[in-house]
């Protein structure tokens, strides 16, 4: 398999994670893209009309994206234990992938919006209400961050990738004040081999 990956992508991080836990991290390959929202690169929109990272080339010859398909697609590879099969406990780790990803969303939106869109277009109002997001989402993790115990699953890795990239990123942000319990256990989590080999540089 091959994985069109840039090594700050917090999507991309998550499906390697997701392949680390699975042992199937060697069987991908990775493959350099461009991830700028103007300049699409074409390598990756050869495969994929959207043009965004991750996506995977499977053996088979199927190109899956976007990182919530990758990373349900490696699960079934795998042995399944990344994903309840059924029931609430299902959609709640699915509702928690959505959540991680959402403040992703956010707060790469407002990296292009500072680092890629020309000064006098920028839009500060629409760059904090992207930031309000990723700190509500924050708060929402901060109340449920006690329960996440020694959990390894779609959600919780998700979770660790989104805070890794504000860690990355957004530092500023200071996500950890008055947030001990999501801080606590991202410690822990971090110091999973999976989470140090992807750590974004
Ligand atoms: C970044 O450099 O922050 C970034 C790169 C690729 C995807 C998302 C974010």
């Amino acid at each position: 398999m091959k994985i069109f990956f840039a090594p700050a992508s917090p999507f991309v991080r998550k499906c390697l994670v997701a392949a680390a836990e699975l042992g199937l991290r060697e069987r991908i390959e990775l493959v350099s893209a461009a991830a700028h929202p103007v300049n699409r690169d074409k390598n990756v929109v050869a495969h994929n009309p959207l043009g965004k990272i991750p996506t995977l080339l499977a053996d088979d010859g199927s190109v899956l994206y976007d990182s919530r398909v990758i990373c349900e697609y490696l699960n079934a590879l795998g042995d399944g234990h990344l994903l309840p099969r059924e029931g609430n406990a299902r959609w709640s780790v699915l509702a928690e992938q959505a959540l991680a990803d959402g403040i992703c969303d956010a707060a790469v939106l407002t990296r292009y919006e500072t680092f890629a869109r020309p000064e006098p277009l920028r839009w500060n109002e629409w760059i904090a209400g992207q930031l309000e997001k990723v700190t509500s989402g924050l708060d929402l993790i901060e109340e449920r961050a006690a329960g996440f115990a020694d959990r390894v699953d779609l959600g919780t890795i998700a979770f660790g990738c989104a805070l890794g990239y504000l860690d990355f990123r957004f530092a500023s942000l200071a996500w950890r004040d008055n947030r001990p319990h999501a801080a606590a256990w991202f410690e822990r989590f971090g110091e999973r081999p999976s989470m140090i080999d992807t750590r974004p540089k």
